[in-house]
């Protein structure tokens, strides 16, 4: 499926318009929660929740691990909108549609976007429950011709051709790693390739993705970082390592959702330890420049 779901800059001031209405936060630092990675949000404080359901064009999440609803609220003293689980193209979204909350939060003012997800580790030495920093990614489903920028492109919201040299932040990257040493929290860096899925990978897949330089795979966050940086927001990523992806036929090992989603609740305290640990040393109110 190669379509382009067309939304208009009303489409979006709609639904921006809707969340507005509903919160007194003014959130100028976007997060998205991925699989098994939820309980963040419960952390938020003066939190007003908005189901995706309520929000007009906002699509729903269809895999178990993705609750679908936005908490807006403080953490750790900054004000953030949280996406409480994201969609996939995996689930028949286009990518437009999978990037659509991103273009919302655009439109609201969110200058940073932080975004994590549970991964395949692809490098040997990672462990499932341990954290990766997204140094960068290998969109190989960008690669087969998807894009959420593909057709015709608004000037308003962003270039024609865009500049993806810094997809992730340096700064922002050095500060996390910094935050990581500071609370002993183990924190690789790496670089994030993403399928379209939903079937996990073969074995000869695991070694030809690293084969190329990936250390981690999943299958989501490469179109929402896409979208957030033609929209000139900043990016942070970080990857929960669920699994270690099985890389030889040859062996028992396999890979199931239950078990990303185990992993989530290993990887969840101590990624939301970081997370709290960064949006603490943000300047609040500026967009968190550090
Ligand atoms: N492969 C792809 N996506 C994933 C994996 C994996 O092994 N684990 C979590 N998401």
């Amino acid at each position: 499926m190669n379509e382009i779901t067309s939304f208009t800059l009303n489409d979006y001031k709609a639904s921006a318009d809707v969340i507005r209405t509903r919160t007194r936060h003014r959130p100028s630092i976007g997060l998205v929660l991925g699989s098994g990675l939820n309980s963040l949000a419960s952390q938020v404080q003066e939190a007003e929740v908005i189901p995706y359901a309520e929000i007009p064009h906002f699509p729903t999440p269809t895999v178990e691990g993705h609750t679908g609803r936005l908490v807006i609220g403080r953490l750790a003293g900054a004000e953030v909108m949280v996406m409480q689980g994201r969609v996939h193209y995996y689930e028949g979204y286009s990518p437009q549609q999978v990037t659509y909350p991103i273009r919302v939060m655009q439109f609201l003012g969110v200058e940073l976007l932080i975004v994590t997800n549970a991964a395949g580790g692809v490098n040997p030495s990672f462990h499932a429950g341990e954290l990766m920093l997204i140094k960068d990614h290998l969109n190989l489903i960008g690669m087969g011709g998807l894009s959420p920028l593909r057709g015709p492109n608004n000037p308003a919201l962003g270039p024609r051709f865009l500049d993806m040299s810094q997809a992730y932040d340096r700064s922002l990257r050095q500060l996390a790693r910094r935050v990581a040493r500071e609370l002993q929290i183990t924190l690789h860096e790496g670089v994030y390739a993403c399928l379209a899925g939903p079937a996990f990978e073969t074995p000869a897949e695991i070694r030809f993705l690293r084969l190329i330089g990936a250390d981690a795979v999943g299958m989501s966050t490469v179109f929402e970082v896409t979208v957030a940086r033609h929209g000139g927001m900043r990016v942070l990523g970080l990857s929960g390592i669920s699994n270690i992806a099985v890389d030889d036929p040859d062996t028992e090992a396999s890979t199931t959702h239950e078990e990303v989603l185990e992993a989530g609740n290993v990887v969840a305290p101590q990624l939301a330890r970081l997370i709290i640990g960064i949006l603490a040393r943000l300047p609040h109110g500026t967009g968190g420049r550090p």
